[in-house]
């Protein structure tokens, strides 16, 4: 009896397999992915080849996608969820949506500060969030920390998008670890205080804003400098080309940085591809293209930093932990609307 009934499971589970298959033998992975970078799709592209496993993307912000992975539950298709913010995978790992996964090759390639402990993501890579000023009126050496952006004598300087947005959620969770929440609610007051504008548009509309001379300083992602180093629009390139990089706190606790991180989800049908998938992701190849065409630092310290992040120098990290960043999330919101950051 017992023999029978395994035998049945066995059935519908391979029924299951060719069903999530597209009702034929052929490999797939499902990917829910908040990356937005062309690098992504080439990856992807020479994944299939190497693999003969299809790639299928869902490309959403992390929040509708952890959204969607929670309604749809155990028939979700997705193997794989890939978000730019560690806190978010944290916050699916919280709520069931991923499972650990087990990977020397993983475990190799990714140093343990850049991965969940129990393997529930994975860090691919990282990004500096970093101070840009004008190269032409401003000297360099003015501005050394992020605490630093507060004091009134920028008033009226600063350029930075919305609160809204997570990259500057996890730079405030990160002053509220520095500093305490009472520091660094006064920081976001003296930072709103020195707004040259009313926060719009993304990190690049920042240094483009520089260029036009709307302000002096900005927050950006650092990759977004290489993007535009690099870019066919002209007017991109010399803005990027007219300010000064500040990796900030390099005396104190480090720069802030965030990763981008993939885990494989709870109810993954194509598990196997998805961990294949995980390992090329954190492979030399991949690697030497998040950071050879999209400009961020690879996880994997096995591989050199390309010719412009070179250029930028080696830069101290600010070692807090991104899970911890990503717990501090709710309390950053409040603190930067108590604030008026828009
Ligand atoms: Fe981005």
């Amino acid at each position: 009896m017992l023999k029978l009934r395994s035998i049945v499971l066995v059935f519908f589970s391979s029924v299951v397999l060719f069903a999530c298959g597209g009702g034929s033998d052929e490999q797939v992975v499902n990917v829910y992915t908040h990356r937005h970078y062309e690098a992504d799709n080439e990856l992807y592209k020479k994944f299939t080849d190497e693999t003969g496993i299809e790639v299928n993307v869902i490309n959403a912000n992390a929040d509708e996608l952890i959204q969607r992975l929670e309604s749809e539950g155990a028939n979700s298709p997705a193997d794989i969820l890939i978000t730019v913010d560690g806190g978010r995978l944290n916050r699916a790992m919280d709520k069931g949506l991923l499972q650990p996964v087990q990977s020397e090759t993983l475990d190799q390639n990714i140093p343990e500060q850049f991965r969940e402990p129990s393997g529930h993501w994975y860090g691919m890579t990282y990004r500096a969030r970093i101070i840009v000023h004008s190269k032409d009126r401003l000297p360099a050496g003015q501005i050394l920390n992020y605490e630093d952006l507060a004091d009134p004598k920028w008033k009226g300087k600063i350029l930075v998008r919305s609160s809204e947005h997570v990259y500057n959620q996890s730079l405030t969770a990160s002053l509220i670890l520095a500093d305490g929440e009472e520091k660094a609610a006064a920081w976001a007051k003296g930072l709103v205080a020195n707004f040259a504008r009313s926060p719009k548009g993304n990190d690049r509309d920042q240094v483009k804003a520089i260029a036009a001379g709307e302000g002096d300083i900005a927050i950006v992602n650092s990759y977004y400098i290489g993007l535009m180093l690099h870019s066919e629009n002209e007017e991109e390139k010399k803005a990027a080309e007219g300010i000064t990089l500040v990796f900030p706190n390099q005396e104190n606790r480090g720069t802030h940085i965030n990763i981008s991180a993939a885990g494989v989800t709870r109810h993954a049908p194509n598990k196997e591809n998805a961990v294949r998938f995980l390992e090329f992701l954190s492979g030399a190849h991949a690697q030497e293209v998040f950071a050879g065409t999209n400009y961020e630092y690879p996880a994997n310290p096995a591989i050199p930093f390309p010719g412009l992040l070179q250029s930028w120098g080696d830069f101290k990290k600010d070692t807090a932990s991104i899970s911890l960043i990503g717990r501090n999330n709710e309390k950053a919101v409040l603190l930067m609307e108590a604030a008026g950051w828009k």
